[in-house]
């Protein structure tokens, strides 16, 4: 089974021809631009990442820094069809390769985050990148360049590594990438970001006699709720991981699929089922965002009493 693996796995990056020995890069640039508030960190092993790193910083007028391994990887490190470095530090839970450069994230907010799928997955240098600074305040748009995988696989195993992270849905780029796709990842992160920055408005919940505080969205949809409040409802249990209540008011409709739900979201779906998410999860639904409940607790598997304050 693991030959069949591998053999597709070889196929694939052949037909692709992704993997380009020759592309080995011997020297390592870091470009920093003082005003800017994003930042490219990207890892690449053979100068793939490394070349949609530099487009995607050209195109977000950012800052870009390489993660550069302790242990360069040499062409033998990265022979996956044999027993090589790669493939051991992919196959072992507690590996974190070492981290060559120090890596200032400080002044930013937004960091876009390249780098190679193997196995399906992001490469344990990325862990050791996450567990040695402090990403908690960022937004992190991941990237990645493969022979085919596409990037959910990673995304979804960084959220869970560390689930107070805010890590947006990212993308994958083929080596040979469009301008265009270049630039449409920049300019949804910007809408993603400028969303994010407008949440400015507060609104008092409280569950089950215990008091939150709703991060509102500037949106239609949001001011028709601080409209209808103050109200007191019943809010069902719904898969573990959402209480919702149909109201008999309809709101003004924005509905977008966010890919990922954070726990703390308040969401409408269709135009008046109010939806609280207790728990983080990818999703293939569509929502109106209103607005995000910091800290909120698993709310556990019973309906709860709500009631939203003017
Ligand atoms: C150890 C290893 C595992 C890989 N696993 C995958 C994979 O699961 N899926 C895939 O599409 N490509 C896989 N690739 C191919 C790389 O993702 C692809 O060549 C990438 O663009 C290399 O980026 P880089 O030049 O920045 O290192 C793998 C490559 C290596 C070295």
């Amino acid at each position: 089974m693991k030959k069949l693996v591998v053999s597709i796995l070889v196929l694939s990056l052949v037909i692709t021809g992704c993997i380009n020995k020759k592309e080995v890069k011997e020297t390592k640039k870091e470009e920093v631009n003082s005003n800017s508030n994003s930042v490219v960190i990207y890892f690449s092993a053979t100068g793939t990442t490394e070349k949609i790193a530099k487009r995607i910083a050209k195109q977000a007028n950012s800052d870009i820094i390489e993660i550069v391994p302790k242990d360069k990887y040499e062409d033998k490190d990265l022979d996956y069809n044999n027993d090589c470095r790669a493939n051991k530090e992919q196959n072992d839970p507690k590996a974190r390769p070492k981290i060559k450069n120090k890596i200032d994230i400080s002044k930013y907010d937004v960091i876009y985050l390249g780098y190679p799928i193997w196995w399906g997955t992001n490469p344990k240098i990325i862990l050791t990148l996450l567990d040695s600074y402090d990403f908690t305040d960022k937004v992190i748009f991941p990237f990645c360049t493969s022979g085919s995988s596409d990037i959910s696989g990673s995304v979804s195993d960084l959220r869970k590594y560390n689930s107070k992270l805010t890590i947006k849905d990212g993308k994958r780029f083929a080596s040979n990438s469009s301008e265009h796709e270049i630039i449409d990842f920049v300019d949804r992160s910007n809408i993603e970001m400028n969303s994010l920055n407008k949440e400015t408005s507060k609104m008092k919940v409280m569950i089950d006699n215990k008091e939150y505080t709703i991060n509102l969205e500037d949106s239609a949809a949001a001011k028709k709720l601080v409209e209808l409040a103050p109200f007191e409802t019943k809010m069902e249990e719904l898969n573990g991981n959402e209480k919702y209540v149909y109201l008999s008011s309809s709101f003004p409709v924005d509905s977008y699929n966010p890919g990922h739900i954070e726990q703390g979201d308040v969401m409408l779906f269709d135009n008046s089922c109010l939806v609280i998410f207790y728990k983080s999860f990818d999703t293939p639904y569509s929502y109106t965002k209103i607005g995000h409940i910091d800290n909120l607790p698993n709310l556990g598997d019973k309906s709860v009493k709500v009631k939203f304050e003017e």
